[in-house]
Protein backbone atom coordinates (compact mmCIF):
# COMPACT_ATOMS: atom_id res chain seq x y z
CA UNK A 1 0.00 0.00 0.00
CA UNK A 2 2.37 2.42 0.72
CA UNK A 3 4.53 2.17 -2.52
CA UNK A 4 4.41 5.94 -3.52
CA UNK A 5 5.27 6.85 -0.11
CA UNK A 6 8.67 7.77 -0.90
CA UNK A 7 9.08 8.03 -4.63
CA UNK A 8 6.39 6.51 -7.73
CA UNK A 9 9.51 4.33 -8.85
CA UNK A 10 10.16 2.57 -5.26
CA UNK A 11 9.11 -0.73 -6.55
CA UNK A 12 10.80 -0.31 -9.75
CA UNK A 13 13.65 0.76 -7.89
CA UNK A 14 13.45 -2.30 -5.57
CA UNK A 15 12.95 -4.86 -8.50
CA UNK A 16 16.47 -2.71 -10.43
CA UNK A 17 18.86 -2.50 -7.52
CA UNK A 18 18.13 -6.60 -7.05
CA UNK A 19 18.77 -7.20 -10.27
CA UNK A 20 22.29 -5.22 -10.62
CA UNK A 21 22.82 -6.34 -7.57
CA UNK A 22 23.28 -10.08 -8.99
CA UNK A 23 25.62 -8.92 -11.60
CA UNK A 24 27.75 -6.81 -9.85
CA UNK A 25 27.70 -8.96 -6.34
CA UNK A 26 26.84 -6.08 -4.14
CA UNK A 27 23.76 -5.66 -1.57
CA UNK A 28 20.65 -4.58 -3.27
CA UNK A 29 20.70 -1.35 -0.41
CA UNK A 30 24.06 -0.46 -1.58
CA UNK A 31 22.75 -0.46 -5.67
CA UNK A 32 19.33 1.19 -4.46
CA UNK A 33 21.16 4.57 -3.44
CA UNK A 34 23.23 4.38 -6.11
CA UNK A 35 20.37 4.77 -8.80
CA UNK A 36 19.71 8.03 -10.69
CA UNK A 37 17.04 9.50 -13.11
CA UNK A 38 17.71 9.56 -16.70
CA UNK A 39 18.31 13.28 -17.37
CA UNK A 40 16.92 12.25 -21.13
CA UNK A 41 13.84 10.33 -20.32
CA UNK A 42 14.09 8.81 -24.05
CA UNK A 43 16.92 7.07 -22.11
CA UNK A 44 14.96 5.58 -19.64
CA UNK A 45 13.18 5.63 -16.57
CA UNK A 46 16.08 4.44 -13.99
CA UNK A 47 19.99 4.40 -14.52
CA UNK A 48 23.49 3.81 -13.03
CA UNK A 49 26.59 5.47 -13.27
CA UNK A 50 28.65 2.27 -13.51
CA UNK A 51 32.25 3.55 -12.10
CA UNK A 52 30.05 4.75 -9.10
CA UNK A 53 29.37 0.75 -8.24
CA UNK A 54 33.35 0.86 -8.02
CA UNK A 55 34.23 -2.59 -9.45
CA UNK A 56 37.33 -3.48 -11.51
CA UNK A 57 37.05 -2.96 -15.26
CA UNK A 58 36.05 -0.86 -17.89
CA UNK A 59 32.64 0.58 -17.35
CA UNK A 60 31.41 0.78 -21.06
CA UNK A 61 32.17 -2.95 -21.16
CA UNK A 62 30.76 -3.73 -17.99
CA UNK A 63 27.51 -1.83 -18.82
CA UNK A 64 27.66 -3.34 -22.28
CA UNK A 65 28.01 -7.35 -20.83
CA UNK A 66 25.51 -6.39 -18.28
CA UNK A 67 22.72 -5.37 -21.07
CA UNK A 68 23.25 -8.57 -22.70
CA UNK A 69 23.06 -10.81 -19.83
CA UNK A 70 19.93 -8.89 -18.51
CA UNK A 71 16.28 -10.82 -18.47
CA UNK A 72 13.08 -8.47 -19.08
CA UNK A 73 10.50 -8.88 -16.65
CA UNK A 74 6.59 -7.88 -16.05
CA UNK A 75 8.07 -4.64 -14.26
CA UNK A 76 11.13 -3.63 -15.89
CA UNK A 77 10.90 -3.99 -19.35
CA UNK A 78 14.57 -3.44 -21.21
CA UNK A 79 18.10 -2.28 -20.45
CA UNK A 80 20.34 -0.34 -22.48
CA UNK A 81 24.14 0.66 -22.34
CA UNK A 82 25.09 4.75 -23.14
CA UNK A 83 28.69 4.62 -22.48
CA UNK A 84 29.35 4.03 -18.77
CA UNK A 85 25.03 4.61 -18.00
CA UNK A 86 23.41 1.37 -17.58
CA UNK A 87 19.65 2.81 -18.38
CA UNK A 88 16.19 0.60 -17.49
CA UNK A 89 12.96 1.34 -19.02
CA UNK A 90 9.99 0.12 -16.64
CA UNK A 91 6.53 -0.87 -17.94
CA UNK A 92 4.11 2.46 -17.60
CA UNK A 93 1.23 0.55 -17.73
CA UNK A 94 1.71 -1.22 -14.74
CA UNK A 95 3.11 1.97 -13.04
CA UNK A 96 0.16 2.83 -14.06
CA UNK A 97 -1.96 0.02 -12.24
CA UNK A 98 0.42 0.59 -8.96
CA UNK A 99 -0.64 4.31 -8.40
CA UNK A 100 -3.95 3.92 -9.04
CA UNK A 101 -4.58 1.22 -6.54
CA UNK A 102 -2.68 3.39 -4.20
CA UNK A 103 -4.55 6.51 -4.38
CA UNK A 104 -7.64 4.31 -4.17
CA UNK A 105 -6.74 2.66 -1.03
CA UNK A 106 -5.00 5.94 0.53
CA UNK A 107 -7.75 8.44 -0.64
CA UNK A 108 -6.97 11.89 1.11
CA UNK A 109 -4.37 10.34 2.64
CA UNK A 110 -2.59 10.08 -0.78
CA UNK A 111 0.45 12.13 -1.30
CA UNK A 112 1.15 12.34 2.31
CA UNK A 113 4.31 10.42 3.95
CA UNK A 114 5.67 9.99 7.55
CA UNK A 115 9.08 10.82 6.91
CA UNK A 116 9.49 13.11 10.06
CA UNK A 117 8.06 10.46 12.30
CA UNK A 118 6.60 12.20 14.76
CA UNK A 119 8.96 15.44 15.30
CA UNK A 120 7.14 18.35 16.79
CA UNK A 121 6.92 21.64 14.79
CA UNK A 122 5.50 24.97 16.19
CA UNK A 123 4.52 27.40 13.81
CA UNK A 124 3.55 31.11 15.31
CA UNK A 125 1.67 32.61 12.70
CA UNK A 126 -1.04 35.30 12.47
CA UNK A 127 -0.52 36.89 15.42
CA UNK A 128 -2.48 40.65 14.90
CA UNK A 129 -2.79 43.20 17.68
CA UNK A 130 -5.18 44.27 19.82
CA UNK A 131 -7.24 47.50 19.02
CA UNK A 132 -5.07 48.19 15.40
CA UNK A 133 -6.35 47.04 12.15
CA UNK A 134 -6.21 43.32 11.12
CA UNK A 135 -3.46 44.26 7.86
CA UNK A 136 -2.67 42.71 4.79
CA UNK A 137 0.28 42.02 6.19
CA UNK A 138 -1.65 39.85 9.48
CA UNK A 139 -4.03 38.01 6.08
CA UNK A 140 -0.91 36.81 4.26
CA UNK A 141 0.78 35.43 7.27
CA UNK A 142 -2.39 33.34 8.16
CA UNK A 143 -2.76 31.38 4.74
CA UNK A 144 0.69 30.86 4.68
CA UNK A 145 1.49 29.87 8.29
CA UNK A 146 -1.56 27.52 7.97
CA UNK A 147 -0.32 26.12 4.54
CA UNK A 148 3.15 25.64 6.51
CA UNK A 149 1.35 23.56 9.16
CA UNK A 150 -0.38 21.40 6.85
CA UNK A 151 2.77 20.81 4.59
CA UNK A 152 4.51 19.73 8.14
CA UNK A 153 1.68 17.52 8.92
CA UNK A 154 1.69 15.96 5.66
CA UNK A 155 5.38 14.99 5.79
CA UNK A 156 4.30 13.47 9.64
CA UNK A 157 5.26 16.29 11.84
CA UNK A 158 3.41 16.93 14.96
CA UNK A 159 2.36 20.39 14.91
CA UNK A 160 1.62 23.19 17.61
CA UNK A 161 -0.08 26.29 15.74
CA UNK A 162 0.36 29.43 17.85
CA UNK A 163 -1.11 32.61 17.62
CA UNK A 164 1.31 35.51 18.85
CA UNK A 165 -1.12 38.22 19.87
CA UNK A 166 0.28 41.63 19.87
CA UNK A 167 -1.27 42.56 23.26
CA UNK A 168 1.70 44.50 25.25
CA UNK A 169 3.15 47.53 25.37
CA UNK A 170 2.83 51.42 25.95
CA UNK A 171 0.10 51.65 23.48
CA UNK A 172 -1.88 49.26 25.33
CA UNK A 173 -1.57 51.02 28.43
CA UNK A 174 -2.98 54.04 26.52
CA UNK A 175 -5.95 51.72 25.27
CA UNK A 176 -6.71 51.49 29.13
CA UNK A 177 -6.97 55.36 29.56
CA UNK A 178 -9.03 55.98 26.65
CA UNK A 179 -11.39 52.96 27.35
CA UNK A 180 -11.93 55.05 30.75
CA UNK A 181 -12.84 57.93 28.89
CA UNK A 182 -14.37 56.39 25.66
CA UNK A 183 -15.26 53.21 26.42
CA UNK A 184 -18.61 51.22 26.32
CA UNK A 185 -19.36 48.38 28.29
CA UNK A 186 -21.85 47.45 25.64
CA UNK A 187 -20.05 48.21 22.51
CA UNK A 188 -17.62 46.06 24.11
CA UNK A 189 -19.36 42.95 24.00
CA UNK A 190 -20.95 43.94 21.20
CA UNK A 191 -17.80 43.60 18.75
CA UNK A 192 -14.81 43.73 21.06
CA UNK A 193 -12.41 44.08 17.98
CA UNK A 194 -13.98 46.92 16.21
CA UNK A 195 -14.67 48.64 19.29
CA UNK A 196 -11.16 48.58 20.91
CA UNK A 197 -9.93 50.17 17.67
CA UNK A 198 -12.61 52.93 17.57
CA UNK A 199 -11.15 54.15 21.25
CA UNK A 200 -7.95 53.08 20.45
CA UNK A 201 -7.90 56.24 17.32
CA UNK A 202 -9.76 58.47 19.91
CA UNK A 203 -7.09 58.50 22.38
CA UNK A 204 -4.28 58.72 19.80
CA UNK A 205 -5.93 61.50 18.69
CA UNK A 206 -6.00 63.48 22.18
CA UNK A 207 -1.78 62.39 22.96
CA UNK A 208 -1.63 64.97 19.78
CA UNK A 209 -2.71 67.58 21.82
CA UNK A 210 -2.11 66.61 25.02
CA UNK A 211 1.25 65.21 26.34
CA UNK A 212 -0.34 64.16 29.73
CA UNK A 213 -2.21 61.71 28.22
CA UNK A 214 1.01 60.23 26.51
CA UNK A 215 2.31 60.25 30.39
CA UNK A 216 -0.40 58.68 32.06
CA UNK A 217 -0.56 55.49 29.34
CA UNK A 218 3.46 54.90 30.18
CA UNK A 219 2.42 55.14 34.00
CA UNK A 220 -0.50 52.39 33.37
CA UNK A 221 1.51 50.40 31.56
CA UNK A 222 4.48 50.34 34.05
CA UNK A 223 2.00 49.27 36.27
CA UNK A 224 0.75 46.41 34.40
CA UNK A 225 4.06 45.22 34.11
CA UNK A 226 4.32 45.07 37.84
CA UNK A 227 0.93 43.17 38.05
CA UNK A 228 -1.47 45.89 38.84
CA UNK A 229 -4.34 43.56 39.52
CA UNK A 230 -6.92 46.14 38.44
CA UNK A 231 -5.19 47.05 35.40
CA UNK A 232 -4.33 43.02 34.47
CA UNK A 233 -8.25 42.40 35.18
CA UNK A 234 -9.34 44.79 32.57
CA UNK A 235 -6.22 43.56 30.57
CA UNK A 236 -8.02 40.00 30.80
CA UNK A 237 -11.49 41.09 29.39
CA UNK A 238 -10.60 43.04 26.57
CA UNK A 239 -7.84 40.38 25.57
CA UNK A 240 -10.74 37.14 26.47
CA UNK A 241 -12.96 38.94 24.25
CA UNK A 242 -11.16 39.96 21.46
CA UNK A 243 -10.15 36.00 21.04
CA UNK A 244 -13.35 34.99 21.20
CA UNK A 245 -14.18 37.32 18.09
CA UNK A 246 -11.14 36.32 16.37
CA UNK A 247 -12.01 32.46 16.81
CA UNK A 248 -15.32 32.74 15.07
CA UNK A 249 -13.48 34.45 12.00
CA UNK A 250 -10.87 32.04 11.93
CA UNK A 251 -13.26 29.15 11.74
CA UNK A 252 -14.60 30.81 8.68
CA UNK A 253 -11.39 30.49 7.54
CA UNK A 254 -10.75 26.59 8.69
CA UNK A 255 -8.96 27.95 10.65
CA UNK A 256 -7.65 26.52 14.11
CA UNK A 257 -5.09 27.55 16.83
CA UNK A 258 -3.39 25.18 19.53
CA UNK A 259 -2.36 28.17 21.18
CA UNK A 260 -3.34 31.65 21.99
CA UNK A 261 -0.24 32.90 23.22
CA UNK A 262 0.66 36.56 22.83
CA UNK A 263 3.33 39.07 24.31
CA UNK A 264 0.76 39.78 27.09
CA UNK A 265 1.53 36.23 28.21
CA UNK A 266 5.55 36.23 28.10
CA UNK A 267 6.84 36.18 32.04
CA UNK A 268 8.67 39.05 33.99
CA UNK A 269 10.12 36.05 35.40
CA UNK A 270 11.71 34.93 32.00
CA UNK A 271 12.65 38.01 30.56
CA UNK A 272 14.61 39.26 33.78
CA UNK A 273 16.61 35.80 33.91
CA UNK A 274 17.32 36.59 30.21
CA UNK A 275 18.56 39.56 31.17
CA UNK A 276 20.66 38.30 33.85
CA UNK A 277 22.42 36.19 31.67
CA UNK A 278 23.25 38.95 29.00
CA UNK A 279 24.73 40.30 31.92
CA UNK A 280 26.20 37.75 33.32
CA UNK A 281 28.09 37.09 29.86
CA UNK A 282 28.72 40.70 29.35
CA UNK A 283 26.61 41.04 26.49
CA UNK A 284 24.79 44.32 27.52
CA UNK A 285 25.71 47.32 28.13
CA UNK A 286 23.64 50.38 29.62
CA UNK A 287 22.57 53.52 27.39
CA UNK A 288 21.16 56.46 29.37
CA UNK A 289 19.87 53.77 31.85
CA UNK A 290 18.29 51.97 28.96
CA UNK A 291 19.68 47.95 28.38
CA UNK A 292 21.23 47.21 24.99
CA UNK A 293 22.83 45.05 23.67
CA UNK A 294 25.47 46.31 20.71
CA UNK A 295 24.95 44.06 17.69
CA UNK A 296 26.55 46.25 15.20
CA UNK A 297 29.81 43.46 14.67
CA UNK A 298 27.16 41.47 12.96
CA UNK A 299 25.10 44.42 11.01
CA UNK A 300 22.53 44.06 12.88
CA UNK A 301 22.05 47.83 14.82
CA UNK A 302 21.31 47.64 18.69
CA UNK A 303 18.65 46.04 20.06
CA UNK A 304 16.97 47.81 23.12
CA UNK A 305 16.07 45.36 25.88
CA UNK A 306 14.78 47.72 28.77
CA UNK A 307 13.51 51.07 28.75
CA UNK A 308 14.76 53.66 31.26
CA UNK A 309 11.45 52.97 33.36
CA UNK A 310 12.46 49.67 33.61
CA UNK A 311 9.61 48.11 30.94
CA UNK A 312 10.29 45.70 28.40
CA UNK A 313 9.95 45.95 24.65
CA UNK A 314 8.78 43.76 21.90
CA UNK A 315 12.50 42.39 21.35
CA UNK A 316 12.44 41.64 25.06
CA UNK A 317 8.98 39.68 25.23
CA UNK A 318 10.25 37.91 22.28
CA UNK A 319 13.58 36.68 23.78
CA UNK A 320 11.64 35.53 26.64
CA UNK A 321 9.08 33.82 24.52
CA UNK A 322 11.42 31.97 22.50
CA UNK A 323 12.78 30.11 25.77
CA UNK A 324 9.07 29.43 26.99
CA UNK A 325 8.39 27.79 24.17
CA UNK A 326 11.38 25.98 23.69
CA UNK A 327 11.35 24.90 27.39
CA UNK A 328 7.47 23.85 27.59
CA UNK A 329 7.39 21.89 23.50
CA UNK A 330 11.40 21.02 23.35
CA UNK A 331 10.14 21.97 19.91
CA UNK A 332 12.27 20.36 16.63
CA UNK A 333 11.39 23.74 14.61
CA UNK A 334 9.81 26.70 14.99
CA UNK A 335 8.69 28.85 12.25
CA UNK A 336 7.48 32.57 12.84
CA UNK A 337 5.91 33.50 9.83
CA UNK A 338 5.83 36.74 9.66
CA UNK A 339 6.35 39.99 7.04
CA UNK A 340 9.88 40.60 5.98
CA UNK A 341 9.41 44.14 7.75
CA UNK A 342 10.08 42.23 10.31
CA UNK A 343 13.58 40.88 9.11
CA UNK A 344 15.90 42.76 11.13
CA UNK A 345 13.96 42.12 14.46
CA UNK A 346 13.88 38.45 13.56
CA UNK A 347 17.95 38.40 13.08
CA UNK A 348 18.45 40.45 16.27
CA UNK A 349 16.03 37.96 18.07
CA UNK A 350 17.58 34.35 16.50
CA UNK A 351 21.25 35.94 16.99
CA UNK A 352 20.58 37.55 20.88
CA UNK A 353 19.85 33.91 21.32
CA UNK A 354 23.10 32.22 19.60
CA UNK A 355 24.95 34.48 21.87
CA UNK A 356 22.86 33.62 25.23
CA UNK A 357 24.26 30.11 24.05
CA UNK A 358 21.02 28.53 23.07
CA UNK A 359 21.89 26.16 20.19
CA UNK A 360 18.05 25.43 19.50
CA UNK A 361 17.62 28.36 17.91
CA UNK A 362 19.22 26.66 14.71
CA UNK A 363 16.03 25.07 15.06
CA UNK A 364 14.16 28.68 14.38
CA UNK A 365 13.31 29.59 11.16
CA UNK A 366 11.45 33.25 9.97
CA UNK A 367 9.50 32.40 7.31
CA UNK A 368 8.98 35.92 5.59
CA UNK A 369 6.86 37.27 3.02
CA UNK A 370 6.60 40.33 0.85
CA UNK A 371 3.73 43.15 0.90
CA UNK A 372 0.36 43.68 -0.75
CA UNK A 373 -0.25 46.68 -2.11
CA UNK A 374 -4.07 47.96 -2.44
CA UNK A 375 -5.85 45.75 -0.15
CA UNK A 376 -8.55 48.38 1.36
CA UNK A 377 -11.95 47.61 1.70
CA UNK A 378 -14.62 49.51 -1.07
CA UNK A 379 -15.32 52.10 1.83
CA UNK A 380 -13.05 52.70 4.17
CA UNK A 381 -8.71 52.22 4.42
CA UNK A 382 -8.96 50.33 7.99
CA UNK A 383 -9.26 46.61 7.44
CA UNK A 384 -10.36 44.02 9.31
CA UNK A 385 -10.58 40.33 8.66
CA UNK A 386 -14.29 40.26 8.88
CA UNK A 387 -14.39 42.75 6.40
CA UNK A 388 -12.36 41.43 3.59
CA UNK A 389 -14.17 37.92 4.17
CA UNK A 390 -17.33 39.57 3.84
CA UNK A 391 -16.60 42.11 0.98
CA UNK A 392 -14.98 38.90 -1.29
CA UNK A 393 -18.12 37.30 -0.61
CA UNK A 394 -20.23 40.03 -2.24
CA UNK A 395 -18.33 40.42 -5.22
CA UNK A 396 -18.01 36.43 -5.69
CA UNK A 397 -22.08 36.84 -5.50
CA UNK A 398 -21.83 39.50 -8.00
CA UNK A 399 -19.64 36.94 -10.28
CA UNK A 400 -21.87 34.12 -10.03
CA UNK A 401 -24.97 36.34 -11.40
CA UNK A 402 -23.36 36.60 -14.15
CA UNK A 403 -24.27 33.56 -15.17
CA UNK A 404 -28.26 32.96 -14.38
CA UNK A 405 -29.09 29.49 -15.60
CA UNK A 406 -26.47 28.24 -13.47
CA UNK A 407 -26.84 30.62 -10.07
CA UNK A 408 -30.02 29.12 -10.10
CA UNK A 409 -28.83 25.74 -9.51
CA UNK A 410 -26.99 25.80 -6.61
CA UNK A 411 -27.96 24.70 -3.68
CA UNK A 412 -26.27 26.87 -1.40
CA UNK A 413 -24.82 29.93 -3.15
CA UNK A 414 -23.94 31.69 -0.21
CA UNK A 415 -21.47 28.70 0.83
CA UNK A 416 -20.13 28.86 -2.61
CA UNK A 417 -19.65 32.41 -2.56
CA UNK A 418 -18.08 32.09 0.46
CA UNK A 419 -15.31 29.03 -0.78
CA UNK A 420 -14.49 30.89 -4.37
CA UNK A 421 -13.83 33.92 -2.71
CA UNK A 422 -11.88 32.69 -0.58
CA UNK A 423 -9.86 30.49 -2.76
CA UNK A 424 -9.82 33.54 -5.43
CA UNK A 425 -7.70 35.61 -2.45
CA UNK A 426 -5.69 32.65 -1.18
CA UNK A 427 -4.52 31.53 -4.64
CA UNK A 428 -3.65 34.79 -5.21
CA UNK A 429 -1.28 35.39 -2.22
CA UNK A 430 0.14 31.88 -3.02
CA UNK A 431 1.17 32.27 -6.75
CA UNK A 432 4.26 33.52 -6.50
CA UNK A 433 7.62 33.29 -4.65
CA UNK A 434 6.31 34.46 -0.77
CA UNK A 435 8.94 36.93 -0.67
CA UNK A 436 7.90 38.87 -3.84
CA UNK A 437 5.70 41.93 -3.48
CA UNK A 438 1.88 41.97 -5.10
CA UNK A 439 -0.80 44.20 -5.83
CA UNK A 440 -4.45 42.80 -4.95
CA UNK A 441 -6.26 42.72 -7.83
CA UNK A 442 -10.26 42.00 -7.19
CA UNK A 443 -10.89 41.51 -10.81
CA UNK A 444 -8.01 39.76 -11.87
CA UNK A 445 -8.27 37.44 -9.12
CA UNK A 446 -12.01 36.26 -9.50
CA UNK A 447 -11.66 34.96 -13.49
CA UNK A 448 -12.38 31.68 -13.84
CA UNK A 449 -9.52 31.27 -16.73
CA UNK A 450 -6.26 31.88 -16.42
CA UNK A 451 -3.83 31.06 -12.90
CA UNK A 452 -6.57 32.05 -9.99
CA UNK A 453 -8.55 29.90 -7.90
CA UNK A 454 -11.68 29.88 -9.38
CA UNK A 455 -10.42 28.24 -12.08
CA UNK A 456 -8.61 24.62 -9.71
CA UNK A 457 -11.88 24.89 -8.19
CA UNK A 458 -13.66 24.99 -11.29
CA UNK A 459 -11.75 21.84 -12.41
CA UNK A 460 -12.53 20.05 -9.20
CA UNK A 461 -16.12 20.82 -9.60
CA UNK A 462 -16.17 19.63 -13.32
CA UNK A 463 -14.48 15.95 -12.15
CA UNK A 464 -16.96 15.68 -9.66
CA UNK A 465 -19.60 16.17 -12.00
CA UNK A 466 -18.19 13.33 -14.22
CA UNK A 467 -18.50 11.04 -11.41
CA UNK A 468 -22.29 12.38 -10.44
CA UNK A 469 -23.40 11.97 -13.85
CA UNK A 470 -21.84 8.97 -15.33
CA UNK A 471 -23.78 5.84 -14.28
CA UNK A 472 -20.50 3.93 -12.97
CA UNK A 473 -19.05 3.31 -10.21
CA UNK A 474 -15.42 3.70 -9.69
CA UNK A 475 -13.67 -0.20 -10.54
CA UNK A 476 -10.48 0.13 -8.72
CA UNK A 477 -9.77 -3.18 -11.38
CA UNK A 478 -10.54 -1.20 -13.99
CA UNK A 479 -7.70 -1.29 -16.89
CA UNK A 480 -6.47 1.04 -16.75
CA UNK A 481 -3.60 -0.25 -19.52
CA UNK A 482 -6.21 0.45 -22.06
CA UNK A 483 -5.76 4.21 -21.36
CA UNK A 484 -3.08 4.83 -24.35
CA UNK A 485 -3.81 8.36 -25.54
CA UNK A 486 -1.44 10.86 -25.03
CA UNK A 487 -3.72 12.78 -22.98
CA UNK A 488 -3.92 10.47 -20.32
CA UNK A 489 -0.33 9.07 -20.28
CA UNK A 490 0.49 12.73 -19.16
CA UNK A 491 -2.66 12.90 -16.57
CA UNK A 492 -1.18 9.82 -14.89
CA UNK A 493 2.03 10.91 -15.31
CA UNK A 494 0.82 14.45 -13.16
CA UNK A 495 -0.92 12.53 -10.73
CA UNK A 496 1.86 10.34 -9.97
CA UNK A 497 4.32 13.42 -9.25
CA UNK A 498 2.28 14.85 -6.28
CA UNK A 499 3.57 12.60 -3.37
CA UNK A 500 6.78 14.45 -5.12
CA UNK A 501 5.80 17.68 -4.58
CA UNK A 502 4.15 17.68 -1.75
CA UNK A 503 7.75 16.86 -0.19
CA UNK A 504 9.70 19.32 -2.47
CA UNK A 505 6.91 21.84 -0.13
CA UNK A 506 8.82 20.99 2.53
CA UNK A 507 12.24 22.30 1.64
CA UNK A 508 10.99 25.39 -0.55
CA UNK A 509 8.59 26.21 2.21
CA UNK A 510 6.78 28.33 -0.76
CA UNK A 511 3.32 27.63 -1.01
CA UNK A 512 3.89 28.40 -4.37
CA UNK A 513 5.04 24.85 -5.26
CA UNK A 514 1.93 23.28 -4.44
CA UNK A 515 0.10 26.33 -6.53
CA UNK A 516 1.74 25.53 -9.81
CA UNK A 517 1.46 22.14 -9.58
CA UNK A 518 -2.34 22.42 -8.77
CA UNK A 519 -2.44 24.84 -11.54
CA UNK A 520 -0.99 22.25 -13.64
CA UNK A 521 -2.93 19.39 -12.88
CA UNK A 522 -6.31 21.42 -13.28
CA UNK A 523 -4.49 22.35 -16.76
CA UNK A 524 -3.90 18.57 -18.12
CA UNK A 525 -7.48 18.01 -16.63
CA UNK A 526 -8.99 20.11 -18.72
CA UNK A 527 -7.26 19.10 -22.20
CA UNK A 528 -7.72 15.25 -21.47
CA UNK A 529 -11.65 16.35 -20.84
CA UNK A 530 -11.69 17.77 -24.72
CA UNK A 531 -11.15 14.22 -26.29
CA UNK A 532 -11.05 11.48 -23.59
CA UNK A 533 -14.93 11.02 -22.38
CA UNK A 534 -16.64 8.77 -19.55
CA UNK A 535 -20.17 8.85 -21.17
CA UNK A 536 -20.75 7.09 -24.71
CA UNK A 537 -17.33 5.39 -24.51
CA UNK A 538 -17.47 1.40 -24.60
CA UNK A 539 -17.54 0.10 -20.96
CA UNK A 540 -13.99 -1.27 -20.32
CA UNK A 541 -12.85 1.92 -21.77
CA UNK A 542 -15.25 3.99 -19.56
CA UNK A 543 -14.15 2.69 -16.32
CA UNK A 544 -10.87 3.23 -16.94
CA UNK A 545 -11.25 6.94 -17.93
CA UNK A 546 -13.22 7.15 -14.55
CA UNK A 547 -10.65 5.70 -12.31
CA UNK A 548 -8.19 8.18 -13.72
CA UNK A 549 -10.69 11.38 -13.02
CA UNK A 550 -11.12 10.26 -10.10
CA UNK A 551 -7.79 9.68 -9.09
CA UNK A 552 -7.37 13.24 -10.56
CA UNK A 553 -9.93 14.64 -8.39
CA UNK A 554 -8.67 13.02 -5.25
CA UNK A 555 -4.95 14.48 -5.79
CA UNK A 556 -6.63 17.88 -7.05
CA UNK A 557 -9.28 18.22 -3.80
CA UNK A 558 -5.97 16.86 -1.80
CA UNK A 559 -3.87 19.91 -3.30
CA UNK A 560 -6.64 22.31 -2.58
CA UNK A 561 -6.83 21.11 1.07
CA UNK A 562 -3.18 21.06 1.91
CA UNK A 563 -3.33 25.19 0.67
CA UNK A 564 -5.96 25.27 3.49
CA UNK A 565 -9.38 25.25 1.08
CA UNK A 566 -12.49 23.17 0.66
CA UNK A 567 -12.59 21.63 -2.32
CA UNK A 568 -16.08 22.52 -4.02
CA UNK A 569 -18.25 19.75 -5.09
CA UNK A 570 -20.41 22.44 -7.33
CA UNK A 571 -20.45 25.72 -8.67
N1 LIG B 1 2.10 41.29 16.26
C1 LIG B 1 3.19 41.49 15.35
C2 LIG B 1 2.78 42.49 14.26
O1 LIG B 1 1.63 42.64 13.99
C3 LIG B 1 3.64 40.24 14.68
C4 LIG B 1 4.24 39.23 15.62
C5 LIG B 1 5.36 38.50 15.00
N2 LIG B 1 5.90 37.48 15.84
C6 LIG B 1 6.85 37.68 16.73
N3 LIG B 1 7.22 36.65 17.45
N4 LIG B 1 7.45 38.82 16.88
O2 LIG B 1 3.62 43.14 13.69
Amino acid sequence: GSDFEHNKLDIFRNIVSHEIAKLSEKSPEEVYNLLETPKNSEHGDIAIAIPRLRIKGNPAEIAQSWVEKFVPNEYVISATAIGHFLNFKISHPLLAKILLQHIYDAKEKYGSNNSASGKTALIEFSSPNIAKPFHAGHLRSTIIGNFMGNVLEANGWKTIRMNYLGDWGKQYGLLAIGFEKYGSEEELLKDPIKHLYEVYVKINKDVETDKDVDDKARAYFKNMEEGDQTAIALWDKFRNLSIKKYKETYARLNINFDVYSGESQVSNKSMLDALALLKEKNLTQESQGAIIVDLKKYKLDVAVLQKTDGTTLYITRDVGAAIERYEKYKFDAMYYVVASQQDLHLKQLFKILELMGFDWVDRCKHINFGMVQGMSTRKGTAVFLDDILEQTKEVMHEVMKQNEKKYEQIEDPDMVADVIGMSAVMIQDMSAKRIRNYTFNWTRMFSFEGDTGPYIQYAHARLCSIQRNCGLSINPDAKIELLSEKPALELIDMISQYPDVVKSALYTLEPCTIVTYAMKLSHTVSVALETLWVMGAEREIAEARLLMYWASRITLGNSLKLLGLKPLERM
